[in-house]
This record gives structure tokens, C-alpha cells and sequence, in this order.
């Protein structure tokens, strides 16, 4: 995959216009994880040190196009990166019909989805992006997947386009462990629904050697290996997908372990009493919230076996301390594997967090959907817009 790179470019008095993912959780003002900003900051930097102007394009949540709001506002972003950047930021409100700049400052333009036409990718849009600057670099892993206006459209007008080292980077680490992976592969995918994630373990079935599911998905599983699973969130119309999978792994030689144990309660809530059940043990008016502890220990020798890692979703409601010990015991066990482990996905990237293993694992991922639509092995379009101009 050849493309050009923002560090073979002479930046100097430029106007660079960064396309970062600065789509970050923020509650009553402020940033709460701001692990999206520190990823960007290295394209940022590179840009600044070589005496550019720099322009900033970021999305932040999915607001309305053609009308601003509060809510989706970048400020709090723009105060947060000024604290890590350690330069002036200045947030733009109105900045599609030009900027003015000079070297050495930095621009945040707000929120590229107030836009109209963004999410279309409307030409003339990005030609108007393209308008702005003398270089764009690609730099939004997080936003690679989506071919819209500030993300492929713009690739496409530009002067000059180019990957940021981030995104360069996501790709490298995931192709890495994707295409010549040390094994045994596993790929370990909480989340909620089958439904949102069938193409992604349908795929990853024909990459690992075992696949660990989690949350709602593996309630869909033990569901469709004949247990009762109660109230528990699951898909019945997926079981014979479910069913498919498993068998599907076995003649491939590998596996989808069932949980031999859960922690179930009576309602979903922070409150509820927690209780381990064996799984087949689950009463109609119970729910699984979490996997149990011999699960857990299963779990984590499988872990510990691993050559590769991939995880994107917990496996169990870790936000809710009475049910977060499975997530724990997983995250625990990737973080003192010595495989390479990468891990992708908001909800991980907050339980990496919470259970402080985020040195251990080998590669953090900024992306959640453009991380799993990659182990699809899927090409995204922002990557590929970079791919064409460079050929
Ligand atoms: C993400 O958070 O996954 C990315 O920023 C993309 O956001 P989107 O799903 O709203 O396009
Ligand atoms: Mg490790």
C-alpha cells in the first residue's frame, strides 16, 4: 500500500491542513479521555517544528449539518489540545469561506459536521477544503473508514495529500499483526449485538486460531449452544449464525469457547446483586452481566498461550463494579502476555484505562469502527483516496 507520508514533505511556510480525530467523550464541558488528542499530537508538532501554518479539521459526535449547536461544539477540545500542545489554539467558528494564518500558529476550525454536504461527500465541499491549504495530511485513523467531505472528498482536490503519522502508524501496527501475525492468533470481541459485529467475526474466523466473544454477542453464543440465558440481552434470530460460527471454528481446527460460568442479577443496574451461575444455570428471570471467575481463569490461559492479540469490546457491564471482574481478569491477562496484543474500540480504550494496563499492551488503537472494518480487511476509503493520488 503506497502512499505519500507527511515526514517526506518539506512543510516549511506551508499551509497544512491536519484532518485529525478529535472525537472525544465530553461531559458538562470537558474533555474526559483526551487519549485521541495526545495520538494526534505528534503530526501536529511536526508540522509546527517546520515553521507551518497550521489548520486543524476535526468531527465531534454526529450533529446536524447547517446549523451549529453548543453541544457539538470543539471548544472544549480546542482548550484541552492548547493545554497539550502547549501553543495558542484558536477555535474558528466560520471557516470554510477562508482563514487567515500565519506560520507557526495553529487553527482549530469547529466541527467539520456542521458542515453541509460532509456526510455526503459533496465535491464542492472538499474542493473548498482543498481551497484552504497547500498540503492536506490524512491524519484520522478514528475517521478513516467514513468517505466523507474532510476525509476522502478532500484527499482527492487537494494540492498535495498525504498520511499523518498516525494514521500511518494504526496501519502499520494493524497490518502487522493482521497479515503476519506470530501464533496462535486470538481475537477476543465484546460488545452488545452480533448483529452490529457479524461481518468482523465471520472474517476474524478465517484469521485466528481462537476467537473469544463477549458481553451481549456471547450471550447470543451460550444461547445458541442450547443454555437458557434468561432476560439476558441477545439476538434469537442470530442463533443459527451462532451456530455456524461455532462450527465453522472446529472445522477450521479452532474454537469459540463457551463461558462455563457468568454472573448473573435481576435487573441491569449498578445495584443489583451480583451471583455466579454455571452456565445452564441461568433462571429465566436472571440476566448475564459478566463472565464468571473459572471463566475468567479459562480465559486467561487462553490469553496466556496467544502469540497475537486482537481485542475490541469487554465481556462483560464493567462499567458496574459488582460485574467488571471478567473485563479485568481479560485486560490483567493481555497486559502480562508477552504476545503483541492491539486493542481498538471506545468501550476498550476505557477499560484499558480503568484497569491501568495500558503499557502493557503492545498497541492502542484510536479507531473503533475504522478498527474493525480494517481486521474486515476491508479497504477504507480514506486510505484509498491517499493510495490513488499517490499512483
Ligand atoms: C469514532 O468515534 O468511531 C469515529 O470518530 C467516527 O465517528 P462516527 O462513527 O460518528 O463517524
Ligand atoms: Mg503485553
Amino acid at each position: 500500500m503506497k502512499y505519500l507520508q507527511m515526514e517526506n514533505l518539506s512543510l516549511a511556510g506551508k499551509r497544512v491542513m491536519i484532518r485529525a480525530d478529535l472525537n472525544v467523550p465530553v461531559h458538562e464541558g470537558k474533555v474526559t479521555s483526551d487519549a485521541r488528542i495526545r495520538a494526534a499530537l505528534p503530526g501536529m508538532r511536526r508540522a509546527l517544528d517546520q515553521g507551518a501554518a497550521v489548520i486543524l479539521l476535526s468531527h465531534l459526535g454526529r450533529p446536524k449539518e447547517g446549523v451549529f449547536s453548543e453541544e457539538d461544539s470543539l471548544a472544549p477540545v480546542a482548550e484541552r489540545l492548547q493545554e497539550l500542545l502547549g501553543e495558542p489554539v484558536r477555535l474558528e467558528r466560520d471557516w470554510l469561506e477562508g482563514i487567515s494564518i500565519q506560520p507557526g500558529e495553529v487553527v482549530l476550525c469547529e466541527n467539520v459536521r456542521f458542515n453541509v454536504g460532509e456526510g455526503k461527500n459533496d465535491p464542492q465541499l472538499a474542493g473548498k477544503l482543498a481551497e484552504l491549504c497547500d498540503v492536506f495530511v490524512m491524519d484520522a485513523f478514528g475517521t478513516a473508514h467514513r468517505a466523507q467531505a474532510s476525509t476522502e472528498g478532500v484527499i482527492r482536490q487537494a494540492r498535495l495529500a498525504c498520511a499523518g503519522p498516525l494514521l500511518h502508524g494504526e496501519l502499520d501496527a494493524l497490518r502487522k499483526s493482521l497479515l503476519e501475525p506470530e501464533r496462535p492468533l486470538l481475537a477476543i470481541v465484546g460488545g452488545s449485538k452480533v448483529s452490529t459485529k457479524l461481518e468482523v467475526l465471520d472474517s476474524l474466523l478465517d484469521k485466528v486460531d481462537s476467537l473469544i466473544v463477549g458481553g451481549g454477542i456471547a450471550n447470543t453464543f451460550i444461547a445458541a449452544s442450547g443454555f437458557e440465558v434468561g432476560k439476558s440481552l441477545f439476538e434469537q434470530d442470530l442463533l443459527s449464525e451462532a451456530q455456524r460460527m461455532i462450527r465453522k471454528a472446529h472445522d477450521q481446527g479452532g474454537s469459540i469457547p463457551i463461558p462455563q460460568d457468568v454472573v448473573v442479577a435481576s435487573e441491569f443496574s449498578a445495584s443489583a446483586e451480583a451471583r455466579v451461575r454455571k452456565v445452564g444455570e441461568v433462571r429465566p428471570d436472571e440476566m448475564i452481566l459478566d463472565i464468571g471467575p473459572l471463566t475468567a481463569i479459562q480465559y486467561s490461559e487462553i490469553i496466556a498461550g496467544a502469540g497475537s492479540i486482537i481485542w475490541n469490546g469487554p465481556v462483560g457491564v464493567f462499567e458496574f463494579p459488582a460485574f467488571q471482574a471478567g473485563t479485568r481478569s481479560v485486560a490483567e491477562a493481555i497486559g502480562r502476555s508477552s504476545a503483541f496484543s492491539i486493542a481498538g474500540g471506545g468501550d476498550t480504550l476505557a477499560a484499558i484505562d480503568q484497569f491501568g494496563v495500558s503499557d502493557e499492551i503492545s498497541y492502542i488503537s484510536t479507531g473503533g469502527g475504522a478498527f474493525l472494518e480494517f481486521v474486515e480487511g476491508k479497504t477504507l476509503p480514506a486510505v484509498a483516496a491517499l493510495v490513488a493520488r499517490a499512483s
